[in-house]
């Protein structure tokens, strides 16, 4: 009897202490497995004579009782502890603020080309693409620019030449996307065209490759009153003021006529030209109402149908409105004037949050 009391008191103390839950299976092993401490007194109980096993299987019973529900009972309190250890590793706060913005910054070319096709969105525009590298009729035939135009000059033209093929180039404005679309869908046509152009240039405010963004529309009845009316709700939006006044400057592109470059009037605040107002005017961009003869080309009759166009560098409003003076870092990938300039990936430009991001 006092062996098992010995044995009950020593089994319950390892039980007891045993640190983990890996600890506590050793312990139970010892005693209850199938050479455990109290599976072999359980077992002499078969070798005893009826009487015998009357008065000492109860004891050796209550043993594995006793020990059974220590080891339960330890059980599960290591595993409350583990859980509540997991829990508190796992704590998050929910009412913190996100402290980390997402790595990288989208570029302000990017960030301008969202605010345009949101703006132009809002007009009812959809946007069209074509190919960066363009076909001659495309890009210069079709828009009514003859051979002689200087604009095909060799230093401003990136010519493709592929042996045996049609002669190609990088396109050199977004315009042929004009005529891309007018010849795939029926008006009325109201797109916006965005992006890259290639010219062979390299200062300050021109890189070989740029942006721009086209604008296209196609219907009965369109005047030049249409034209200004989109590019000055346009340009409200997009600077984010009201007191934007435009001037249409008589020009000359071969795809338009009349044609008109369009300049934004700036007033001098603090020392700096800022735009809105028109103490002086500044040159954004180029428009006109689309030329009879690319109409033509495109498949349309000029008699029914009228259309204006424009054109504008993205890289130069975004300049205009962030406030960059130069345009090759834009290109140059340094993740300094990227983390300076660049927009959190979080700020989608809308027109009810703000363009301006
Ligand atoms: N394609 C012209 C350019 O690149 C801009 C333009 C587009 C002018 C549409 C008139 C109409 O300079």
């Amino acid at each position: 009897m006092t062996d098992l009391t010995d044995l009950q008191s020593h089994l319950l103390a390892a039980i007891a202490a045993s640190p983990g839950l890996d600890a506590l299976e050793t312990c139970r092993v010892h005693a209850l497995g199938k050479q455990g401490q109290v599976t072999l007194l359980l077992k002499t109980l078969g070798a005893m004579s009826p009487e015998e096993r009357l008065v000492k299987g109860p004891p050796i019973q209550a043993l594995r009782e006793a020990v059974t529900a220590a080891v339960a009972t330890r059980k599960a309190m290591l595993e409350g502890a583990a859980l509540d250890a997991k829990l508190a590793g796992e704590r998050v706060d929910m009412t913190l603020p996100v402290d980390l913005p997402p790595p990288g910054s989208i570029h302000p070319v990017s960030q301008v080309m969202d605010e345009l096709a949101e703006i132009f969105a809002d007009l009812g525009f959809a946007v069209a693409t074509g190919p960066e590298i363009e076909d001659d009729w495309h890009n210069f035939t079709a828009l009514n620019i003859p051979e002689t135009h200087p604009a095909r000059a060799m230093h401003d033209t990136f010519y493709v030449e592929r042996d045996g093929a049609e002669r190609h180039v990088l396109r050199t404005h977004t315009s042929p996307v004009q005529i891309r679309t007018m010849l795939q869908q029926k008006p009325p046509i109201r797109i916006i065209a965005p992006g890259r152009v290639y010219r062979s240039d390299w200062d300050a405010t021109h890189t070989p490759m740029f942006h721009q963004i086209e604008g296209l529309v196609i219907d009965r009845g369109i005047t030049l009153g249409h034209l200004k009316w989109t590019l000055e709700t346009f340009l409200k939006a997009f600077f984010e003021r009201d007191d934007i006044v435009l001037r249409l400057r008589p020009s000359y592109f071969p795809f338009t006529e009349p044609s008109a470059e369009v300049d934004v009037g700036w007033t001098m605040k603090n020392g700096r030209r800022t735009l809105g107002g028109s103490e002086g005017w500044m040159e954004l961009l180029g428009s006109g109402m689309v030329h009879p003869r690319v109409l033509t080309n495109a498949g349309l009759d000029p008699a029914e149908w009228q259309g204006f166009a424009f054109g504008v560098g993205v890289d130069r409003l975004a300049m205009l409105k962030y406030g960059m003076d130069d345009l090759r870092p834009f290109f140059e990938a340094d993740g300094r004037w990227l983390k300076h300039y660049g927009f959190s990936a979080l700020d989608v430009p809308t027109l009810s949050g703000g363009v301006g991001a």
